[in-house]
């Protein structure tokens, strides 16, 4: 079974029949000290991927996990096809940890501009996106319903092993998650924030107003759309619209789960609150992502 036409990519079905074969124990493996999936993102995956070649005009999307990264794929596509004239096809998950060497070969021959994204950590970013100053945008969450949103999606995707909660508290406390600690990854984005090439956009301003959401993402990567173009592409990925239409097949619920902001209230504990409150007291209040996470509004 194939993925999307001529990306060389096993589908989402392969890999989930793939994953039963796989004991829950090896579905995560540690690569230079941060924690894969072993189905996704095996090591050849990696390894090729750090000598991938960017492209100024290349469109990069970032995000830790769960922060809302398929939501802005399906703005991005959207964006992307109206400002061309041209009709959206359905396409490969565009991160490049996912990609195959093989796939990797099919990427470098694609045509400008190409959609691309990543889950990896800053410093883990093929230096090269560096080199050509690739635009890219950045989807922050706030931490507490990150890790709610996170742990449902380890107990329903098969490619990760299943998880009890308070285990899985302590690992996204620890940072012993799939890519790494989120506060690491929020560190080392709030030093890059001055940065003209990167746009930091949150999940919680997005739900407050998308259409403002698009009509910024449309203006940083310089596809100019009409107002009429940015209330079609607001009315297409709302997370009704988005949950409705999907075209994920099974994993259509793993991906469109709830979509709101504060379900941490129904998971966390007191104590755990309030050690999360101090983890972002400790490590990210005072910064500037700290400021724009808003973390006394979303998460007190
Ligand atoms: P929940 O688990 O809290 O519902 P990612 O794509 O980075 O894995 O993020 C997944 C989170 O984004 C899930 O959060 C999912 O429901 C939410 N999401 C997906 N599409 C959305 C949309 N159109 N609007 C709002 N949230 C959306």
């Amino acid at each position: 079974m194939s993925g999307p036409p001529g990306t060389g990519m096993p589908s989402a079905q392969s890999r989930m029949e793939m994953a039963k074969d796989v004991k829950d124990e090896d579905k995560l493996y540690k690569f230079e000290g941060v924690t894969y999936s072993a189905i996704m993102s095996p090591a050849e995956n990696l390894v090729a991927a750090k000598t991938m070649e960017a492209r100024a005009d290349d469109v990069m999307l970032v995000a830790y996990p769960k922060c809302g990264f398929n939501w802005m794929v399906a703005v991005l596509r959207k964006i992307m096809a109206a400002a061309s004239g041209k009709k959206e096809t359905p396409d490969m998950p565009p991160l490049i940890e996912f990609f195959s060497p093989d796939t990797q070969k099919l990427i470098a021959q694609r045509p400008s501009p190409r959609f691309l994204g990543t889950h990896l950590h800053p410093d883990n970013i093929p230096v090269s996106f560096k080199e050509k100053k690739t635009k890219m945008l950045v989807v922050w969450r706030n931490p507490k319903d990150t890790l709610v949103s996170f742990y449902h999606f380890m107990n329903k995707n098969p490619v990760l092993p299943n998880v009890e909660w308070d285990q899985f508290f302590s690992d996204f406390m620890s940072g012993e998650v799939g890519w790494g600690s989120y506060f690491d990854h929020a560190l080392a984005w709030d030093k890059l924030m001055d940065d003209p090439n990167m746009k930091i956009i949150t999940y919680e301003d997005l739900k407050q107003d998308l259409s403002e959401g698009i009509r910024q993402i449309s203006q940083f990567f310089g596809f100019p759309l009409t107002e009429e173009q940015v209330q079609t592409i607001y009315s297409e990925t709302t997370f009704s619209a988005m949950k409705e239409g999907s075209s994920h097949g099974k994993m259509g619920s793993v991906f469109f789960r709830k979509g709101e902001v504060g379900d941490w209230k129904n998971h966390l504990s007191e104590a755990q609150s309030q050690q999360m409150d101090e983890e972002f007291n400790k490590r990210l209040a005072g910064t500037k992502l700290g400021a724009l996470l808003k973390y006394d509004t979303y998460c007190k």
